[in-house]
């Protein structure tokens, strides 16, 4: 748990860098901070791509069945690994699974831990019924949990911008890694030793848009 928070906290100063960025530009239109930072729209940001895809991109949680191009999963690990990470030792290990057989097989042992969960409306997979799975290890040593959080965030922006949707997932994680019936589909990630799975990120075609969740624009201050 403390690992996952660490890691958190690391993927959230990344995305309050980018919500910085984003509030500055609305601020400065409007000639002051109102307290709460919209978070699906941008002022005064000239059509950027990139805060575009920053304030456009929400958790998705139903997909589509339409599998995700090997292309596009390439991308996107692409510029996962084009992130930066303390003294470029790239810290991180990727392993993209689009194999339905993988992902069938580890919700039904979920299924078989959980059967009301599975029993909800809309439920394909554990996790949250994407077509895709990115797993993310880092090492064992607890280092690396910063950039892997910049690896991840990359990733999911790269996937707004090419029309895809995803979301970050600890919790079907922590399940892999705390029961045992789970351990072969683990093993079958081939992290090194010295490398443990750390979170993963599921990535399909979105079936919702899902409105913003609001942010607390009093947790960034101008320091003078
Ligand atoms: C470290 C981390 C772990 C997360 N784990 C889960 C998860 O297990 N299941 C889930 O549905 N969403 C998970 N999320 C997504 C968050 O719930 C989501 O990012 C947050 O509510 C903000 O909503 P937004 O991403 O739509 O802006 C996780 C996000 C982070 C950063």
């Amino acid at each position: 748990m403390k690992t996952l928070k660490n890691w958190a906290f690391g993927l959230c100063l990344c995305g309050t860098v980018g919500l910085l960025g984003t509030s500055l530009s609305a601020c400065g239109a409007q000639g002051g901070n109102t307290g709460a930072v919209k978070a699906d729209t941008v002022e005064a940001d000239g059509g950027n791509a990139v805060i575009e895809a920053i304030m456009s991109r929400r958790s998705i949680r139903k997909y589509t069945d339409q599998p995700v191009e090997r292309e596009k999963l390439e991308t996107i690990v692409q510029c996962g690994i084009n992130a930066p990470s303390g003294m470029n030792q790239q810290p991180w290990q990727v392993r993209v699974v689009d194999d339905a057989d993988y992902i069938n097989g580890l919700t039904d042992i979920y299924k078989k831990a959980n059967p009301k969960a599975a029993e909800e409306e809309g439920f394909k997979n554990m996790f949250r019924n994407a077509t895709a799975v990115i797993f993310i290890g880092s090492p064992k040593n607890g280092g690396g949990q910063f950039d892997c959080g910049l690896l991840g965030e990359n990733m999911v922006l790269a996937a707004q911008s090419l029309g895809l949707g995803t979301c970050f997932l600890g919790g079907p994680v922590r399940f892999m890694l705390d029961n045992e019936e789970c351990a072969p589909y683990v093993e079958r990630l081939q992290f090194p030793e010295d490398y443990a799975l750390l979170y993963a990120i599921a990535v399909g075609y979105p079936d919702e848009s899902p409105e913003a969740k609001p942010r607390d624009a009093a947790k960034v201050k101008f320091v003078e």
